[in-house]
């Protein structure tokens, strides 16, 4: 992998406590963000997308633990810190987060607070991190409410959360993310919970702000259309583990895992409208995660399942170019053997 990261994640596991039991809920993840890109990771309910966004900030929940890994970070001192081995309570954390990496939750309870003012809850990042005193803090977060496009942001300033409309809120959550100029911004489904018109807007307000702060982005998904009009980069997973990783283009034009094909069948096309072109769901669901597969996760569902092949353990890694990888067994046997077709001819 290139040394030309912002954010590295190396073989992370996390594993959630259950009775005496320690059942793996993400394992043995790997990737890597680039300064300025817009990283995606994309997968159905429950494969473990927000568990590793919390890791990020060492904020995971009592029960879930990290088990494994490394979470490689450039800081602004220019110094990489292995954020796995911070105290999750102590200041080295404390001065990352929101500063250096903002988030946007996907929880609505961990957002803003109904009882105080939008202004004074972005003020109170701003008060953390930055050195400004009562009038500059808040011409800051009066400016930053404009730049997230809220019309009339002096009076939005004082304005209590519940008179913002969903796209409001929204845009008031970006606003606190950013706030400080993180050089990373995570995003958990930013735009799941608002109407389409609305979601265009605020994908193309983040666009617009990432590409004039040249900020990273983890962006996180269900949807693999909202992805294809951000991301530079996706990583698709399944039941905690990425089965495939590349550039947006190559993961949406060749997609190679069955599960990516399936996710890609299963979306609307504009210019399907009105013709006969059915939208095929993924057959099967997601297995328990009491009952993990031994062999790649994804088997039971897969219609290019080898017997005695898939159900043994982890697929490896098969590289289709520097940056695009898959973890397929029957992409693996496509792969070497036109590779030894080649060979003897
Ligand atoms: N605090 C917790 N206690 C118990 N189980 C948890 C906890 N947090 C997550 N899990 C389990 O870990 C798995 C991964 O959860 P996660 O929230 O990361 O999924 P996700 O990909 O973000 O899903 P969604 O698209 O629904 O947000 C799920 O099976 C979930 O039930
Ligand atoms: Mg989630």
């Amino acid at each position: 992998m290139s040394d030309d990261y912002l954010l590295k994640v190396e073989d992370l596991t996390i594993s959630l406590d259950v009775d005496k039991a320690s059942i793996p809920i993400v394992e043995g993840v790997n990737f890597a963000i680039k300064p300025g890109r817009v990283f995606a990771l994309v997968g159905e309910s429950g494969s473990g997308k927000t568990i590793v966004s919390l890791s990020i900030l060492r904020l995971l929940g009592k029960g879930v633990r990290i088990t494994g890994g490394k979470i490689l970070f450039k800081d602004n001192n220019g110094k990489t810190v292995d954020i796995l081995k911070l105290n999750p309570k102590g200041k080295d954390i404390q001065a990352i987060r929101a500063a250096q990496i903002g988030m946007i939750f996907q929880e609505p309870m961990s957002s803003f607070s109904p009882v105080h003012t939008i202004g004074n809850q972005i003020e109170e990042v701003v008060n953390l991190h930055l050195d400004l005193d009562k009038k500059q803090a808040r011409q800051k977060c009066i400016e930053m409410l404009g730049k997230v496009g809220i019309v009339n942001p002096e009076r939005a300033f004082d304005q209590y959360p519940f008179e913002f409309s969903g796209g409001m809120r929204q845009r008031a959550m970006i606003a606190r993310a950013m706030i400080c100029n993180p050089k990373l911004l995570i995003a958990d489904e930013p735009t799941t919970a608002l109407d389409v018109t609305i979601q265009a807007q605020i994908l193309k307000l983040m666009k617009n702000l990432q590409n004039e702060l040249n900020m990273a982005n983890l962006f996180i998904s269900h949807n693999i259309g909202v992805i294809a009009q951000i991301a530079d980069d996706v990583a698709i997973m399944y039941m905690g583990k990425i089965v495939e990783q590349g550039p947006v283009r190559d993961i949406l034009r060749k997609p190679q895992h069955p599960y990516t094909k399936g996710l890609l069948r299963a979306i609307p096309h504009l210019a399907d409208i009105g013709r006969s072109r059915r939208l095929e769901p993924i057959a099967g669901s997601v297995p328990n995660l009491f009952e993990r597969p031994n062999g790649c996760p994804f088997a039971a569902r897969c219609s290019q399942f080898i017997e005695n092949i898939c159900d043994r353990g982890f697929p490896e890694k098969t590289k289709l170019s520097p940056d695009h990888s898959v973890f397929c067994y029957a992409v693996a046997q496509d792969v070497n053997g036109s590779q030894m077709q080649e060979v003897v001819a």
